[in-house]
């Protein structure tokens, strides 16, 4: 029995995690749901974006699959965002974003990459300071959590092509970004078979747009991560089709890269495409490995015949979507 927890969170999170269920409902593997609640109604409601009961949660089931968790522009007193903070008190310092192409209109042909995102530091530390006219934010960047996603990177990249582009600002910020390149280097003696090389972050998204068939794993740094992933998800067919791991030693956390798209929520429209992608990584996660591709097969046979979601052309719902990802599933 594998218990998963559930956070559906925020605006489209509320629709997309359910969908989700019902596809890993679907593989008709055992598994108990348990529901918690984190983000910005949670905050408006009990003054807190994460009960201490969500954490308990989180941390008694085998994974947890989250939605999306709204962030406000502006600070507001006593908030924090939800995906921050328990990235950081469950220690899931790797975020895993794969990029790959889908049979969709607009989507780049060929592309098949993965993005290793370090998840705890760099300016996600989140030390601002402001001074009249004047704000101050660190990063800050160490060796023990260069070496842990270095491995994890390598890792990936040793069960995939074998190749990993290190992405950094080294010439710019030689102590910070430098810190991070060079003890990714050091560590990638270790795996010879990896053919590993670096990139500087600006030349990266050039070469990301126009040659994205050329890169199979990408490891950088927290804010240059969050960034470069979302445009690779743009190259494959857009935030409606990206899926994410937060991965630590003890528990691990999925979510789609998107946000709550308070554009569209609540009208039942948006795409579960990144929400079912997502529990497939769940479920590879668990070592349910055949399951996994399956989604993923059933996912792309669903995509290419339709019916699509507004955000890829089609006028299907989220509901009727999942129906037919759930039917191809069971072919
Ligand atoms: P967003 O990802 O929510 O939306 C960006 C655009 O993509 C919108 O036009 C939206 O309609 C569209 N979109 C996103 N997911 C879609 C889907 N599944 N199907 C169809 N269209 C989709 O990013 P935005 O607008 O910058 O942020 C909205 C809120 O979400 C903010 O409060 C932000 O802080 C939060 N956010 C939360 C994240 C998380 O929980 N990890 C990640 C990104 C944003
Ligand atoms: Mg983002």
């Amino acid at each position: 029995m594998y218990e998963i927890c559930l956070i559906p969170g925020d605006g489209i999170g509320q629709e997309v995690v359910p969908a989700a269920r019902r596809v890993l409902e679907g593989t008709g593997l055992p598994f108990e749901f348990v529901t918690a609640e984190a983000g910005w109604a949670t905050f408006e409601r009990l003054g807190t974006s994460v009960p201490a009961g969500t954490l308990e949660r989180i941390k008694a089931s085998h994974a947890t699959l989250a939605g999306a968790f709204t962030s406000p522009k502006k600070s507001v007193p006593g908030h924090f965002g939800a995906i921050r903070y328990l990235r950081r008190e469950l220690d899931l310092f790797a975020n895993l974003r794969p990029a790959k192409s889908r049979p969709v209109p607009k989507g780049f042909p060929g592309v098949d990459m993965l993005m290793v995102r370090e998840n705890t530091q760099g300016l996600y530390v989140a030390q601002e300071r402001r001074y009249d006219d004047v704000a101050i934010a660190d990063a800050v960047i160490t060796r023990q959590a260069s070496v842990r996603i270095a491995k994890v990177a390598l890792e990936q990249a040793q069960m995939r092509r074998r190749k990993l582009a290190v992405i950094h600002k080294a010439n710019v910020l030689p102590l910070t970004t430098g810190l991070f390149l060079e003890t990714v280097m050091e560590v990638a003696r270790d795996y010879p078979e990896v053919e590993c090389y670096d990139i500087i972050v600006d030349a990266a998204a050039t070469k990301l747009v126009r040659d994205p068939e050329s890169f199979d794993v990408l490891v950088t740094t927290n804010l240059f991560g969050d960034i470069l992933s979302d445009l690779m998800a743009g190259l494959v067919g857009g935030l409606g089709l990206a899926p994410s791991a937060n991965l630590g030693a003890q528990h691990a956390i999925f979510e789609p890269v998107h946000g709550s798209a308070p554009d569209i929520a609540g009208r039942g429209v948006a795409n579960p495409t990144a929400a079912i992608l997502t529990a497939a990584m769940l479920l590879e996660y668990l070592g349910e490995r055949a399951w996994a591709e399956r989604i993923d097969r059933a996912v792309d046979a669903v995509l290419a015949s339709g019916p699509l979601t507004a955000d890829l052309g089609g006028d299907a719902s989220t509901e009727a979507f999942t129906d037919a990802v759930v039917a191809a599933l069971a072919d």
